[in-house]
């Protein structure tokens, strides 16, 4: 994968429903973020495909410089 763009400082705060597909945006040059928009095409990334099994309230990395993707790891305040 190419290098990720920074997209935010902070990670967002999302209510994810149980067994839905999300796509994370990796490569940071989405638009929609945190999700996938369609912009890695132009920049050689691939979105992260994840689910959860129950409805549940997360953080989702923006910084793209997380450890545990697609979930923020306080990474983004180093
Ligand atoms: S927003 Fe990326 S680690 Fe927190």
């Amino acid at each position: 994968m190419s290098a990720s763009k920074r997209a935010g400082n902070e990670p967002i705060k999302i209510d994810l429903e149980k067994n839905k597909n999300y796509a994370w945006c990796s490569c940071g040059y989405s638009e929609d973020q945190p999700f996938c928009n369609g912009a890695h095409k132009n920049e050689g990334g691939v979105p992260m495909i994840f689910s959860v099994n129950e409805p549940k309230t997360v953080f989702l990395c923006t910084c793209k410089l997380t450890s545990t993707p697609p979930y923020c790891d306080g990474t983004h305040k180093n």
